[in-house]
C-alpha cells in the first residue's frame, strides 16, 4: 500500500486489486489525477491563474467555512502538474487509461457535464445533418439534444410498456431487428440500459443484431456504471459488445454530481471524431474536483467494487423481501425479468408500487420526505423509486421498511387500503405521431404559445412526456392530433405528471409558428 493511498482512507493495495479482478493491472490501486492534485494542493504557491478564489483564499468566508479548505485547495485549472482534459498527456491520460481498463473499454473519456454531454457526443459522433438514428421513444432528452445539435432524425422504437407494474421497460432484440430492416440507412442504434427502474434488455443479442447489420450500438448506461463490477448485476454495455457507452458515475457510484464517463470500443466508431465533438461541447475549464472524483470512483470500483456491491445488493434484496411482506406494498424483483423488454433487473433499484396503500406515488414521495425524512429518487403515478447504492447503510433501508409498515397500518386503520381507483395506465396511443420537421428544424423555428386544446394540426416544438408512461407522447417536429390532445388531458386529469413542456399543466403548448 502506498502511503498516499493510506492517507485518503482507501485501504487498498495492488494485491487486493488483483484479488478482485485478476486481469486488472496493479496500477488500479492508484488514482494519478487525484494524487497529483492532492500533492499540488499541499504546495505553497503564489497563484496568478484562474479560478479567482485562489484555492479558497478569496472565497466568501461562509462558503469557505462550510465547504472546507481541503476541497477549495483542490479547485485547480490546467496547470502543468495536473494535465489538460482537452489534450491530456500525463495524469489525466493515465487516469482515463486506467478507467478504460477497469470498465473494459478501449478508450475512456472523462465528462464534466454529466451523461448529457455523453449522449450529445454519441449522437454527434455517428450522425451528420440529415442522418437517421434508431432510438427508443423513452430516450433521455439529452439524446434529443444530440439530434438537435447534429441535425439528425430519429427513427423511434416503442419500449415495452408493463401494464401490471405501470413502468416502461427496454426494447426487445426483435424490435431492434425490425427497426434496422425498416431503416437500413440508419447510422446506428441507441438503447437505454438499464432503465430508471433497473430493467435491462437482452443487450448481447441487440449488440449482435446491430453488428450483423454493420451498425454501431450506442448505450445510455447513465444508471449502470456499477454493472461491470458485480456478477449478480446485469451485463454492462461494454461487456455486451456495445460500441459506445455513457455512464453517470455520479448517479450510482461515487463520482461528484456531473461527473460521467464515455467508454468507446474500437471498430465501428471513429475515436478522433469523439475527441473533436468533445472539444466542441466540453467546457474549456473542466472542474478538476469532478475529474478527480472520476479517478477515485474508478479506483474504488476496480479494487473494492465487488465487495461493496455485494453488501449493497444484499441490503437492497433484504429490503425488497421485507417491503413485499407489508400489506399493500409491492416491489418487483428479478423473478419478473423473464422476457423481452425486461430481460434482467438491477436489483439495487427499488420500485415501490403503492397503489395498494390507496395513494399515488407522488403522495408517497411527499409523505416519505415530510414525515419520515426519506428522500426518494422520483415517483410516478403508481410507484416511488429508491436508488440504493454503496453509500446507503443498512439503517437507511430499515427506515424505509419502518415507514411503509407505519403507512400500511395507517391505511388499514383508515380503511383506504385497496380502495384506490387508480387506473393501471392508459394504453399508449397505437401510432407514433407524424413528424413534419426534424427536431432541429422544430427547435430553431419561430414558435407560438397557444392553448393546448386548440393545438390540433399544429407542429409541436416541445417534448411532452407524461408519467405514466414516462414516454414522450409528442416530440419536437411532430403534428398534434385531436386524439393526442384527448389522451394527454385524461393523463393529466387522473393525476399524471407531464414532463417536458414549459407549461407542465398543459394549458398551453409551444408550437411552430405558421
Ligand atoms: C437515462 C438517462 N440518460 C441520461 C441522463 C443525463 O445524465 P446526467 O444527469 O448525468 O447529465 C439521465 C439523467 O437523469 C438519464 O436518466
Amino acid at each position: 500500500m502506498t502511503p498516499e493511498i493510506a492517507r485518503t482512507g482507501h485501504e487498498v493495495s495492488a494485491a487486493s486489486a488483483e484479488a478482485v479482478k485478476p486481469q486488472l493491472s496493479p496500477n488500479q490501486a492508484r488514482a494519478p489525477l487525484f494524487e497529483a492534485m492532492r500533492d499540488y494542493a499541499k504546495k505553497d504557491m503564489a497563484a496568478f491563474h484562474t479560478p479567482g478564489h485562489k484555492q479558497g483564499q478569496g472565497m466568501d468566508p461562509e462558503f469557505r467555512a462550510t465547504v472546507g479548505d481541503g476541497m477549495l485547495r483542490m479547485d485547480l485549472c490546467e496547470l502543468p502538474e495536473v494535465d489538460n482534459l482537452h489534450d491530456p498527456d500525463h495524469v489525466i491520460k493515465e487516469a482515463q487509461e486506467l478507467a478504460a481498463e477497469a470498465f473494459g473499454a478501449d478508450t475512456t473519456f472523462f465528462l464534466v457535464n454529466g451523461s448529457t454531454t455523453g449522449n450529445n457526443t454519441m449522437v454527434m459522433t455517428v450522425c451528420d445533418p440529415g442522418d437517421k438514428l434508431i432510438i427508443p421513444r423513452n430516450a433521455h432528452k439529452s439524446v434529443l439534444g444530440g439530434l438537435i445539435l447534429s441535425g439528425a432524425k430519429p427513427a423511434y422504437m416503442r419500449p415495452v410498456w408493463d401494464d401490471d407494474l405501470c413502468v416502461a421497460h427496454g426494447v426487445t432484440p426483435e424490435m431492434v431487428e425490425a427497426a434496422l430492416l425498416e431503416h437500413p440507412d440508419a447510422k446506428g442504434v441507441l438503447v437505454v440500459h438499464p432503465t430508471y427502474f433497473g430493467g435491462t434488455s437482452d443487450l448481447k443479442r441487440i449488440a449482435d443484431i446491430c453488428h450483423a447489420h454493420g451498425k454501431p450500438l450506442l448505450v445510455d448506461e447513465a444508471h449502470g456504471p456499477h454493472l461491470h463490477f458485480h456478477p449478480a448485476l446485469p451485463v454492462s454495455g461494454i461487456e455486451a459488445g456495445a460500441d459506445m457507452v455513457v455512464q453517470s458515475t455520479h448517479k450510482i457510484i461515487s463520482g461528484m454530481t456531473q461527473a460521467s464517463m464515455l467508454h468507446v470500443r474500437n471498430g465501428l466508431v471513429n475515436v478522433n471524431r469523439v475527441r473533436n465533438v468533445l472539444q466542441l461541447i466540453h467546457s474549456t475549464s473542466p472542474n478538476y474536483i469532478l475529474m478527480a472524483s472520476l479517478d477515485t470512483a474508478r479506483r474504488q470500483m476496480a479494487t473494492q467494487g465487488k465487495a461493496l456491491l455485494e453488501q449493497t445488493i444484499a441490503i437492497a434484496e433484504d429490503a425488497r423481501r421485507r417491503l413485499n411482506a407489508i400489506p399493500g406494498v409491492y416491489v418487483f424483483g428479478r423473478e419478473r425479468a423473464t422476457s423481452g423488454g425486461l430481460h434482467d433487473l438491477d436489483v439495487t433499484k427499488l420500485t415501490i408500487n403503492v397503489t395498494g396503500l390507496g395513494m399515488t406515488g407522488f403522495q408517497a414521495l411527499d409523505i416519505l420526505n415530510e414525515q419520515f425524512n426519506i428522500q426518494s429518487e422520483m415517483a410516478t403515478l403508481h410507484n416511488v423509486l429508491l436508488i440504493v447504492t454503496i453509500g446507503n447503510p443498512q439503517s437507511d433501508l430499515d427506515r424505509v421498511v419502518d415507514a411503509f409498515t407505519f403507512l400500511s397500518a395507517q391505511a388499514e386503520r383508515l380503511g383506504s387500503m385497496g380502495l384506490s381507483a387508480l387506473p393501471t395506465g392508459l394504453p399508449m396511443p397505437d401510432k407514433l405521431p407524424v413528424a413534419k420537421l426534424t427536431p432541429r428544424e422544430a427547435f430553431f423555428a419561430p414558435t407560438d404559445t397557444i392553448p393546448f386544446e386548440a393545438s390540433e394540426g399544429r407542429i409541436c416544438s416541445e417534448i411532452v412526456a407524461p408519467y405514466p408512461p414516462g414516454i414522450p407522447i409528442l416530440a419536437p417536429g411532430e403534428v398534434i392530433t385531436k386524439d393526442l390532445i384527448a389522451y394527454l388531458q385524461v393523463v393529466h386529469q387522473m393525476g399524471g405528471f407531464i414532463n417536458g413542456p414549459e407549461d407542465v399543466r398543459l394549458h398551453t403548448i409551444k408550437v411552430v409558428a405558421e
